[in-house]
């Protein structure tokens, strides 16, 4: 049988191209720093590394959504805090995919009075796109299987496993969580209803 679960990108490599986004964010910006808002809970570990690399002094703020069905209604389940007004917007996100989300995000950085907004998506599923929406800065385009880790979940799990994977088989993911968690975190890995491997 193939192989469920496949590293699709390692820690190094995606290191390396947070340091490099770091970078050409870092030579666009002049004058005043952006206001660099997270998408939560996919882009936490991203904007961490990320904003470890800007050498300037950003203010961060967070919202968080809340979507309906694949291709259903977006809803805002907690707001910004600061004022956006005549500021300078960074959005951070995990996955642009169908580019729903993030239409919308970037309208709702508008209507909060933001003078630019500008996007920096660590992962592309470009072939998915169904809204085209400006991505400026780009991590890595993927295919359209599955991918979990470094912020992606499933189940509101594995967001903090350290690389990126593709599940190539979702079914075994479902039936056995413990097999994946055993291959990122190694035996004896705890896993929520799942007894400790031994
Ligand atoms: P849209 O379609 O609006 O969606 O661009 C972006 C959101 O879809 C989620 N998404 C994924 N989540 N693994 C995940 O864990 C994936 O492979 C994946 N593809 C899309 C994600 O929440 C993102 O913000
Ligand atoms: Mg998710």
């Amino acid at each position: 049988m193939s192989e469920p679960f496949v590293e699709v990108v390692d820690e190094a490599t995606l290191q390396e191209r947070v340091a490099q986004l770091g970078s050409e964010i870092s030579a666009d910006y002049e004058g005043t720093p952006p206001i660099v808002v997270g998408v939560l809970k996919g882009s936490l570990p991203f904007m961490t590394d990320l904003v470890k690399h800007l050498p300037f002094g950003v203010e961060l703020d967070f919202l968080s959504l809340t979507r309906f069905g694949h291709h259903g209604r977006v809803s805002l389940a907690m707001d910004t805090s600061l004022s956006m007004d005549g500021r300078d917007v960074l959005i951070v996100e995990d996955i642009v995919d169908t580019g729903l989300t993030l239409t919308t995000l970037r309208r709702l950085m508008e209507v909060k009075g933001a003078r630019d907004v500008r996007t920096v998506a660590l992962l592309d599923k470009a072939t998915r796109r169904i809204v085209d929406v400006p991505v400026e800065y780009r991590g890595f385009e993927v295919g359209d299987e599955f991918l979990l880790g470094y912020g992606l979940d499933w189940e509101g799990r594995f967001r903090n496993v350290r690389s990126l994977w593709g599940v190539m088989d979702l079914k075994t993911l479902a039936d056995e969580p413990q097999l994946f968690a055993q291959k990122v975190f190694g035996e004896g890995a705890l896993i929520r209803g799942v007894a400790a491997a031994r």
